[in-house]
């Protein structure tokens, strides 16, 4: 028998048109579209062709008429000890308000907005300024340092740029401002403007005359401003997020306008069970795909109240989530493994001492979550705990329970099921056969994507083609440079990445990306990062590094502070070990999956290719491995 969840991923496959056609209708359309899909020159997909519509519009001028007077926006930060709500009415006004400041500042159609900045609301009325005035945003995440954001800077090169003063951890103050100035001195095509908010939290602030915006200066000529929303065809971008790969360069991970708006919304009923007038809290961060999927996008499309949180979860105490549950009513909540994890460590009384009848369901994405973890969290609330599996790329979940169409029993370690639009196959690496139950395969979607993933790295089709759907030479499809396994029940396994990905406490950055950070200490010749399994954070940076002059002395602090400047403290090895010679192969390949192994204790494989067995010998010596 046919279950209902899989009737519904039966339909999507096999009459995707008719399937998104449908779902289609959950947005306003200022102009209706011609095709749902066009597919003429694969891999690249067409959705919505020729419809015309706003993500700002259907956010936020939609909901005037039947919910004006509700939350839509609440920011709770234990940072700065402040709480703010905003109706959809207000937020109306805020957001006009800054698109028309932004336009002042000469911003067009198609220009592109470098936003940095906490998670604080000024952000989320820039993301939705921009994309009023059919403006392309890309938000970087507020950990990121100067290199890091120039490379985004030179990619994207925006004609304005949004910050803050700075941002707060755990009651400690992180300056922006220094890092933007710095990163603007470094780019190559550096904003003309840079509009900031000062909080207040930098005195030391510097300003540069002529291209720096004082926001509140600003915003005080455009009271009760109204700016018309810009239509833009379905497949015009919305908005670009840097995501970490196999080389240093980042990937501009570029989303369309309908079928992003689309599949938000779908996502919202069909996953995550949240109606209109609904409450939602997802913890992350406002510069990862999570933040701005189900922060910003999909709860105002749907017509929820969003609760933007600035802090961690421990302060004032590790209770202070599920306090946050009880005294708003939460009904959806969206968090990462590694915070659960952190939870941990903590009194478990914390999980009972709240009233979280509200709350249906927690879901958990960004890294595995292990069994343990997810037992505990569940037994904990009581409440189901939903493991759900996606990417940056896809902006919403391709594995997971869908409980807005069945309530299947949840399996602890596993993120369940293959999302209706996804087409998932499990392909044998050799020769991109289809694996059997319980084999270990590369989880690989069937072209085309469907509705709200990328749909271009953001200028290099080029580089899009091959990153992703050059895997298997016999097949064109998506590879999500994950490993998966599938049981005899169907359910899905995520066993981590196929390349040079990490993924620190739900952070994913390239071990090459660090790499390269690590070489601009002056003292460094070259180096191999890798990741190692670590009890809080999943995984965490592992340097090996060779100098340059040994009778220099250089320390390990030394690197991690280039590391801390470079890339930012998000990619700061955990060690750094410094040998004379890398283990490479004959044609010059760091040996990193051998050197990773090692280091976590498994059998480091085929080393038949090792120039120099003595760089393997000298990486266990570091280990204290035999
Ligand atoms: O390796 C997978 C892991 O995180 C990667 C995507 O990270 P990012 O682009 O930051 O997007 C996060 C959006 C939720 C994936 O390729 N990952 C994500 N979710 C899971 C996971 N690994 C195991 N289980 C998951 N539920």
């Amino acid at each position: 028998m046919t279950r209902p969840y899989q009737e519904l991923h039966k339909l999507s496959i096999l009459d995707r048109e008719g399937f998104w056609a449908k779902e289609a209708q959950r947005i306003h359309w200022h102009k209706p579209y011609g095709k749902v899909l066009d597919y003429s020159k694969p891999p690249f997909a067409k959705w919505f062709v020729g419809g015309e519509t706003n993500l700002c519009f259907n956010a936020v001028d939609r909901h005037l008429k039947d919910r004006g007077d509700q939350n839509a926006l609440i920011w709770i930060s234990t940072e700065v000890e402040k709480t703010e709500t905003y109706t959809y009415r207000r937020l109306h006004a805020e957001v006009n308000r800054v698109a028309a400041m932004m336009q002042s500042l000469g911003l067009k159609r198609g220009d592109r907005v470098i936003i940095y900045m906490p998670n604080m609301p000024e952000a989320v009325f820039a993301i939705l300024a921009c994309a009023r005035l059919g403006a392309v945003h890309s938000v970087v995440f507020g950990g990121f340092a100067a290199t890091s954001l120039a490379a985004r800077i030179d990619d994207a090169k925006p004609v304005l740029m949004v910050t803050a003063d700075g941002g707060s951890r755990a009651g400690k103050v992180i300056p922006y401002k220094p890092l933007v100035d710095e990163s603007i001195k470094l780019s190559r095509h550096p904003p003309a403007k840079v509009l900031i908010f000062n909080r207040g939290l930098d005195p030391q602030m510097p300003l540069v005359d002529g291209r720096d915006v004082d926001w509140v200066s600003l915003s005080g000529k455009f009271k009760d401003q109204a700016i018309d929303c810009v239509w833009l065809e379905s497949s015009e971008p919305s908005y670009i997020l840097y995501t970490a790969g196999t080389t240093g360069r980042p990937k501009g991970v570029q989303r369309d306008v309908g079928g992003h708006a689309v599949a938000m919304a779908a996502s919202m009923e069909y996953i995550y069970c949240g109606a209109a007038g609904e409450t939602i809290f997802t913890t992350s961060d406002i510069g990862w795909a999570v933040g701005h999927s189900y922060i910003i996008y999909a709860p105002l499309i749907a017509g929820l109240t969003s609760i933007l949180y600035e802090g961690v979860p421990i302060r004032p105490d590790a209770g202070v989530w599920w306090k946050i549950v009880q005294d708003y009513r939460v009904n959806v909540m969206f968090s990462a493994p590694t915070a659960i994890r952190v939870l941990k460590k903590h009194d478990p009384a914390l999980l009972k001492k709240y009233d979280l009848s509200s709350l249906k369901h927690l879901f958990l994405a960004g890294e595995p979550l292990d069994e343990p973890t997810h037992a505990w969290i569940a037994e904990g609330l009581r409440k189901p705990v939903i493991d759900h599996y996606w990417q940056t790329e896809t902006g919403w979940p391709v594995l997971s329970a869908m409980h807005g169409v069945e309530k299947t029993p949840i399996k602890y370690g596993s993120p369940s099921f293959p999302a209706y639009g996804y087409d998932l196959k499990l392909l044998r690496e050799s020769d991109a056969s289809e694996a059997g139950a319980d084999e270990k395969a590369v989880v690989a979607i069937e072209p085309p994507l469907p509705p709200g993933c990328m749909t271009t790295i953001w200028g290099d089709d080029e580089r899009f083609v091959k990153t992703y759907f050059s895997t298997f030479s016999k097949k064109m499809v998506y590879s999500t440079f994950d490993w998966g396994i599938r049981d005899r029940d169907g359910y899905y396994f995520i066993l981590g990445r196929t390349d040079d990905v990490i993924n620190v406490a739900g952070h994913r950055l390239g071990t090459r990306e660090i790499e390269e950070a690590v070489n601009m200490h002056p003292n460094i010749a070259e180096c191999a990062v890798v990741g190692v399994a670590d009890q809080l954070k999943g995984q965490m940076p592992l340097a090996f590094a060779v100098l340059k002059d040994a009778a220099k002395k250089t320390t390990s602090q030394d690197v991690m502070e280039t590391v801390d400047r470079q890339l930012g403290a998000i990619g700061r090895p955990k060690a750094v070990h410094f040998v004379t010679l890398l283990p490479k192969t004959r044609s010059g390949k760091t040996l990193r999956r051998s050197i990773a192994a090692l280091a976590e204790g498994r059998d480091p494989g085929d080393l038949t290719t090792i120039e120099d067995p003595g760089a393997l010998q000298q990486i266990k010596d570091c280990l204290g491995v035999k």
